[in-house]
């Protein structure tokens, strides 16, 4: 006995009607990015070993899917598309006017340990925007964030944002250089408070520093309210406070683009190290553990790729938690995709004929003929357990007639039709 196959640990198998759900979602984020003049990209699915974990953060690094080519290039499956993206931009981009605005919905692999709304093999949709310099451009893409999941109809999700450039910069003020502050943001994202708090005082961060930047990962809440908290914390301190100002002037501009509703956490620093200022995250509670939805914010990676510094910005979807959040909210996705008749030869040698007239009818409606040349009442069963709603009947008397006989699969009712009518039968749902 030959051994069943089964799929590898946290990758999964779509069947038709999960990839309907999952083609219509798409084609709503390529319209709302689109909206916004994106454009998409795609990029290969391994990329050099290298440029992945350029900036890429300690946790990205563990879960890494690497292996040697045959000619003993490292390689690795993306983790993300970012860093890809980037090269695209150094490679074939970098003198397209700016902005450029680019999107993309591909498959990342993280060998993580495989939950619910975790996997191994998992899809991200998102967006980088390249070239402005200007508070507006992180406002505009936490704001397209926003209109996308409202246009998908979520309701139950919850935007943070916050500014890694004040933490940096409450970590630069202690002396903390750039490569050490990323084990520190990365203990920040995990929430993981011993080790923290273990990193400053082997960092010999100074106490003040350290009591600054704890508090400040506390605050959490309405714009306003945090934001004279941290100011009150902060005075003194002019190189963070520029940082916040500069935090404040993207909050500002978010109000331009009509966004409210959004809480502001000084708490986040996101899981990669190439962020740089205005950071934030989606949740959908719902989804408990993996709520995360979405992360995003500004960053700087061209010049580690060996091009010239640049303002970037963007975000990307977990595409398969929106999906889920999507669905535990109950919401419908797209319309029913089946085909809409069963094209049914009622008699021998009468299925040359059924193709040829199904041919002829898919001009209009999708339809699909009874290739198992089963009996009549067999192939209305096989109609009625896939909900195809009517059956085009191929008989030799209503032939001699020019007609077929077509049954409403609701009400049974048969009617002759004209064949070179059938173009215009139509389907009531
Ligand atoms: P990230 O937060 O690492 O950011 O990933 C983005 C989203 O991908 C997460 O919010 C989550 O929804 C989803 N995700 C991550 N890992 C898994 C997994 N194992 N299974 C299912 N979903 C997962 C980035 O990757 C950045 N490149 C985002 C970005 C774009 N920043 C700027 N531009």
């Amino acid at each position: 006995m030959t051994m069943a196959f089964t799929r590898p640990r946290g990758t999964r198998d779509f069947l038709p009607e999960e990839m309907a759900r999952r083609r219509y979602v798409e084609g709503v984020m390529r319209e709302v990015f689109e909206s916004f003049g994106y454009g998409e990209v795609q990029t290969p699915t391994f990329e050099s070993l290298e440029l992945i974990t350029a900036k890429s953060g300690e946790d990205i690094r563990r879960h890494l899917y690497h292996f040697k080519d045959k000619a003993e290039r490292d390689l690795a499956l993306r983790p993300e598309l970012t860093a890809p993206v980037m090269r695209l931009y150094i490679n074939e981009l970098k003198r397209s006017p700016k902005p450029v605005k680019v999107y993309y919905i591909g498959n990342c692999f993280r060998y993580e340990e495989p939950q619910s709304g975790r996997y191994r093999e998992f899809w991200q949709a998102g967006v980088e925007l390249i070239g402005p310099p200007h508070e507006e451009a992180e406002a505009e893409v936490v704001a397209l964030a926003m209109a996308t999941l409202e246009r998908l109809g979520l309701e139950g999700f919850e935007v943070h944002i916050g500014h890694i450039g004040v933490l940096r910069r409450i970590l630069e003020d202690g002396g903390v250089r750039e490569e050490d502050q990323n084990p520190v943001m990365n203990a920040i994202d995990k929430g993981e408070e011993a080790a923290l708090k273990g990193l400053l005082e082997k960092l010999q961060v100074p106490e003040e520093s350290r009591s600054v930047l704890l508090t400040i990962l506390e605050l959490e809440g309405p714009s306003r309210e945090v934001l004279g908290k941290a100011r009150a914390l902060l005075a003194g301190r002019t190189g963070v406070l520029e940082e916040l100002e500069r935090f404040e002037r993207v909050l500002c501009a978010l109000g331009f683009f009509g966004v409210e509703g959004y809480r502001v956490d000084l708490g986040i620093a996101r899981g990669l190290d190439y962020y740089t200022g205005t950071v934030f995250e989606i949740y959908a509670p719902r989804l408990g553990a993996q709520k995360q939805i979405c992360g995003g914010g500004s960053y700087s990676l061209t010049e580690t790729l060996g091009g010239a510094p640049v303002p970037t910005c963007g975000f990307a979807f977990g595409f398969d938690r929106v999906l889920l959040a999507l669905e535990a909210e109950g919401r419908k996705l797209g319309g029913d995709k089946g085909p809409k008749a069963l094209v049914v030869p009622a008699g021998k040698d009468l299925l040359g004929e059924a193709i040829r007239v199904a041919a002829s009818l898919r001009k209009s409606l999708p339809c699909e003929v009874d290739l198992m040349k089963r009996k009549l009442v067999k192939a209305l069963g096989y109609a009625d357990s896939r909900g195809i709603p009517l059956v085009v009947i191929i008989g030799e008397e209503e032939l001699a007639k020019g007609c077929v006989l077509v049954r409403d699969m609701k009400t049974g009712a048969q009617r002759d039709v004209k064949v070179e009518d059938l173009g215009s039968i139509k389907v009531h749902e």
